[in-house]
């Protein structure tokens, strides 16, 4: 999936993934991950979410992974972030609050950055990329990451005959095969999410579950 892709989606406003709240499985099953306040949370493929907020409002430092520039300034307007801008390597950053932000791509993010990282929350991000970016992105995760740092996953699956992505089905199978290597995985909650999802339902979906996991990387053995 091309970096032109997401860019133009922004560019245009196409943005159908975007939720206005915040998501209640974040809410649901954030606790369970049993994390300090001050721990510090990475959000890879962040948009423009307000979830990120509400880690803030946990007390965590959130560092958000995006492409978009438009997505992270209008996060930053939106919750009214007084911030500052650096420009890295193949990155412009923004330092305001209790958020960091990195604009470019995930895949050439600085290992320390994912090294500084206590946990993960992956809500629209897995899901968004095709399966081999999928497959990269798990092993990027894996490899940084240090042992002991939690992840909420949120996944999506469906009926692929129904409907292209992004987003992509994958199916709970699909997540162990990503990650059981690495990571210890609990899957807490598995439910319709159709409802919950009218344009998916409108691009033809007749159904379509939402899987909420809790991973935890394994020691380096
Ligand atoms: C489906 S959206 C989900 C955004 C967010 N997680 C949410 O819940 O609203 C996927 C986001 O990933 C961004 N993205 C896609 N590929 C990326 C990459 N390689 N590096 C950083 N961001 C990327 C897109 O610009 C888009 O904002």
């Amino acid at each position: 999936m091309e970096q032109k892709f997401w860019l133009d989606r922004w560019e245009k406003g196409d943005i159908g993934f975007h939720r206005d709240a915040v998501h209640p499985a974040l809410q649901a099953h954030w606790s369970e991950l049993h994390l300090a306040p001050r721990a510090r949370v990475l959000v890879p493929l962040c948009g423009a979410t307000p979830d990120m907020a509400w880690l803030a409002a946990q007390g965590h430092e959130v560092i958000g992974v995006e492409l978009s520039q438009l997505a992270l300034e209008r996060f930053l307007s939106e919750h009214r972030v007084r911030h500052i801008t650096m420009e890295e390597p193949g990155f412009r950053t923004y330092l305001g609050g209790r958020y960091q932000f990195w604009c470019g791509d995930f895949f050439a993010v600085p290992d320390d950055v994912f090294a500084s990282a206590d946990a993960v929350y992956d809500r629209a991000s897995l899901v968004a990329l095709p399966p081999e970016m999928r497959r990269r992105y798990a092993a990027r995760l894996a490899e940084r990451i240090r042992p002991g740092a939690k992840m909420l996953l949120v996944t999506l699956d469906y009926d692929p005959a129904q409907m292209n992505g992004p987003p992509f089905a994958v199916p709970d199978d699909e997540v162990t095969t990503l990650f059981d290597q690495h990571f210890d995985i609990a899957r807490t909650n598995n439910e319709d999410a159709l409802a919950d999802n009218d344009g998916l339902r409108k691009r033809g979906l007749t159904a379509l579950t939402e899987s909420v996991f809790i991973l935890a990387r394994k020691a380096v053995a």
